[in-house]
């Protein structure tokens, strides 16, 4: 820990300890990014309604409200209906969140908008990462406008719920702690994709879905490994007034990931044809505290893993806050 006085009192761009550097880099990102190595085209497959026969096009067990005997009655071209639904609100927000959520985190990194010493592979990796993030709206935009035009889904969200409430957090943040708002945003959202990409690809999924997801596994299996390292290299060197507001911000961003958009929720329901008493019933269930609440504390392992790491809960007040807002056990 001989490092956190060095860092934390170099508000300037001065040298960082060597061992610190070596950790921030995308290992062989020229060889193995997916926008550098993958040959997939992501067009949906020429036999899809065979493939359907067998496969989907999200898992139907990370919806449990398809269990639902209503939406059960109608049959699997409802299912499929509801899942292609899902994937293309799902792709959508995924591709404004990699725009204008993550690369927005990454230009924190890159032109070093906190005060806080940004070593060269730190910077360089953060490009990379930028790049990949680019690819990721790019592929995920290409098979969300395939889906809706096959399914002729026109009723897309310009800005998802959950992207709105973000944009909602950093309008709220002071100027002063807004570039670090916009890091810890990033930090969130990195941990958690990679795991929740991991669990959506150990299904069986329509051929070209399942490509374009294992491709954006691939790369944030190593962004979560950078950003939960940056995380730790910023906390060391934050000050006390720094590391309180992100304490406070976190509990805020990480329930933000596992918002219901019961709007939109309502909607894709209707255009599948189930029951305006049981649409209510099933969006009333996804939306109590005490699911919303489980969804975080499963989903965000990862997240909660890298601030374990990063010395943040050895504040007892850090781990109050976390249990309080239901992220930990009392
Ligand atoms: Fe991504
Ligand atoms: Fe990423």
């Amino acid at each position: 820990m001989g490092g956190v006085v060095l860092i934390s009192t170099l508000p300037d761009q001065s040298e960082a300890p060597v061992s610190w550097s070596l950790k921030f880099t995308l290992p062989d990102w020229e060889s193995r990014a997916s926008v550098r190595s993958s040959t997939h085209d992501y067009r949906l497959p020429s036999d899809v309604e065979k493939q359907l026969q067998t496969r989907y096009w999200f898992p139907p067990a990370f919806l449990p409200y398809l269990a639902h005997p209503a939406i059960q009655a109608k049959g699997s071209e409802t299912l499929h209906r509801l899942t292609a639904n899902h994937l293309v609100y799902f792709l959508d927000y995924t591709t404004l969140l990699e725009h204008r959520i993550v690369n927005r985190a990454v230009e924190v990194i890159v032109h070093r908008e906190l005060p806080i010493y940004i070593p060269l592979p730190m910077k360089h990796a953060a490009l990379q990462l930028y790049t990949d993030e680019g690819y990721h709206a790019l592929f995920s935009n290409q098979i969300a406008e395939q889906i809706a035009a096959h399914y002729c889904i026109t009723r897309r969200p310009v800005i998802p719920k959950r992207i709105t409430r973000m944009n909602a957090l950093i309008a709220r943040a002071p100027e002063k702690n807004r570039a670090l708002a916009w890091f810890l945003l990033g930090f969130v959202s990195e941990t958690i994709i990679a795991r929740e990409l991991l669990d959506v690809c150990r299904n069986t999924l329509v051929s070209s879905v399942n490509d374009m997801l294992r491709d954006h596994l691939a790369d944030e299996a190593r962004h979560s490994h950078y950003f939960a390292e940056a995380f730790h290299y910023f906390w060391i060197a934050m000050n006390s007034r720094q590391r309180l507001f992100a304490a406070r911000i976190l509990v805020e961003i990480i329930p933000i990931f596992f918002e219901v958009d019961e709007s939109w929720l309502q909607q894709s329901l209707r255009s599948a044809g189930i029951a305006e008493t049981d649409m209510k019933e099933i969006v009333g269930a996804m939306a109590t505290v005490q699911a919303s609440r489980e969804r975080a504390r499963a989903g965000s392992k990862s997240t909660l893993e890298a601030l374990h790491k990063a010395g943040f809960f050895a504040l007892p007040h850090n781990l109050t806050l976390f249990a309080k807002a239901g992220l930990l056990d009392e």
